[in-house]
């Protein structure tokens, strides 16, 4: 069976390779795709890759999920520590999600220590840059 897999950039995460490199690291978002695509790949998964700077947008496409959807890989970004709305669209759909960080959310600001998304996802993977993505790929 071929696992079809929604991915969801959140905002800002565009601007990967330009932005807070300190933090981020150089990658930009399309590297980051790139890698995903190809362990999608060799794992016989489809993957339907989204960035988003709006809320309403990422909600929506978690709405769409059930039925269509394996599993779903979030960098839910800012929204992580805000969003009530993605965190119950995940809840509502119950597709299997897997929340990915390329910081370490807990070794920094305090306000990035609390994720509303946690709770309702299978797992996260915070911290390892680009490779929190292939790990959480592989979780999902
Ligand atoms: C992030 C961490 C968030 O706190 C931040 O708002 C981001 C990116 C990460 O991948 O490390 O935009 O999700």
């Amino acid at each position: 069976m071929i696992a079809k897999i929604l991915v969801i950039h959140g905002p800002n995460l565009n601007l990967l390779g330009k932005r807070e490199i300190d933090i981020y690291g150089k990658v930009t978002i399309n590297e980051i795709n790139r890698g995903l695509e190809k362990a999608a790949k060799e794992k016989k998964a489809r993957l339907e890759i989204i960035q988003s700077n709006h809320e309403g947008e990422i909600v929506e496409l978690i709405g769409k999920a059930k039925g269509k959807f394996d599993a779903i890989l979030i960098n839910p970004a800012a929204y992580t520590h805000t969003s009530v709305a993605i965190r119950d669209a995940i809840s509502a759909v119950d597709v299997p999600t897997v929340e990915v960080h390329l910081s370490n959310i807990y070794s920094r600001e305090e306000f990035r220590h609390t994720s509303l998304i946690a709770p309702v996802a299978r797992g996260q993977v915070s911290g390892f840059g680009k490779t929190s993505y292939s790990l959480g790929l592989e979780a999902a």
